[in-house]
């Protein structure tokens, strides 16, 4: 394993970007809804869906500011801030930004303003078009996209994080269209049809052409699209090699809690720092989407993130999948900025060069 390791990075290019990341040290992570409120009700959201917003965040400050002394004392480096809406808590959301590295989900209604917040990496929700956004998101009335476009024009701070729905792949040109026109850059995650829904919603029909879509707006915007061909594939098919996603290989489970004790023993990689907490900022759940939902529906990006990169040695049997883990190792670390995001943006077309196109 060593030598294959070896013999791969004789190449400058991949060199360069594994220096990188295994300069800025291992991660330990935790995910936090830092509020359990939250100014809209998307259609499905995990949230409200799972019951998450029974916990409900302490009105007093001192017991937030614990939390984050307790999370530093045991050594967490990476916060993923969801909730509820974290626009609407921003004194809280400051310190987390003051204290570690991170990354924050936002449905893009209120702007995070720039003074105080220069450098959080912030992912912008979108999930269609503005007709589809409007029925899925904005409860048939609000056209959430245009506002969130007007908040974070040209924001560098900025990424569109696109969940994109199996039905409305023909959608995905015109929406990456106005994303890369507003002067950001773009994620996709793929929409888990937790209500059921149906029809052009149901993640039974599969993505394959949202897939060929994604696969387009990278050879199109080859510096703007912020996740490759083989992740793109891996998230949305759920298969990583001979696994298939669920809840016996997910790595992001939170390894205090009791009713992980079983999964924890199975053998297969987990991140034993992480944790999802509740917006109670004490109590963890199963992981960061979901309390008992079936994992079959879950096409979390941030998820499967975590998935490929525990999963290292399965991609060292030749250079080319080496390559398949290492650019979304890279993509990880420099959207959320552990590596300097402008001189990662650069490196982008060659990355997506080298990972080519995965149908
Ligand atoms: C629960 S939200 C909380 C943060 C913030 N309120 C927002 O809208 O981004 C966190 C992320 O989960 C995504 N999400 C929620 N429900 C989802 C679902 N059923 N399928 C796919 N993504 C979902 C949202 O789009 C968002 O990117």
């Amino acid at each position: 394993m060593v030598n294959q390791l070896k013999e791969y990075l004789r190449d400058p290019f991949l060199r360069r970007l594994y220096t990188e990341i295994r300069n800025a040290g291992p991660l330990k992570s935790i995910a936090v809804d830092i509020t359990h409120v939250c100014n809209i009700r998307c259609a499905g959201c995990y949230f409200f869906g799972e019951g998450m917003d029974q916990h409900h965040s302490p009105e007093d400050e001192a017991a937030f500011d614990a939390f984050i002394m307790r999370e530093k004392a045991r050594g967490t480096n990476f916060v993923t801030i969801v909730g509820g809406e974290p626009s609407l808590v921003l004194p809280r959301l400051k310190k987390i930004h003051d204290n570690f590295w991170m990354n924050v989900a936002t449905n893009g209604l209120r702007k995070i303003p720039y003074e105080g917040f220069e450098k959080m990496p912030i992912g912008v929700a979108v999930w269609g078009n503005h007709e589809t956004d409007k029925r899925l998101r904005g409860g048939g009335k609000r056209d959430i996209f245009a506002q969130a476009l007007h908040n974070y024009r040209d924001d560098p701070r900025a990424f569109w994080y696109y969940t994109a729905t199996p039905g409305n792949a023909h959608e995905i040109e015109t929406v990456v269209a106005q994303c890369v026109d507003n002067g950001n850059c773009v994620l996709f995650n793929f929409y888990c049809d937790l209500l059921g829904l149906g029809g052009d919603l149901d993640y039974r029909r599969g993505f394959a052409e949202v897939r060929r879509e994604i696969n387009r707006m990278i050879e199109r915007y080859p510096n703007k699209i912020l996740m490759t061909s083989y992740f793109s594939k891996v998230v949305s098919t759920g298969r990583l090699y001979d696994e298939h996603w669920g809840y016996e290989v997910c790595t992001s489970i939170s390894s205090d809690n009791e009713v992980n004790r079983e999964r924890i023993k199975n053998g297969k990689p987990y991140n034993p720092h992480f944790r999802a907490y509740n917006a109670d900022f004490s109590s963890t759940r199963r992981c960061c989407t979901g309390v008992d939902r079936d994992c079959a529906s879950c096409f979390d990006t941030w998820e499967h993130f975590s998935w490929v990169m525990l999963n290292m040695k399965k991609h060292l049997g030749s250079q080319q999948e080496f390559i398949n883990w290492l650019t979304t190792m890279y993509l990880f670390y420099m959207t959320n900025r552990i590596v300097d995001f402008d001189a990662g943006r650069k490196l982008l077309p060659e990355m997506h060069r080298r990972v080519g196109d995965i149908s």
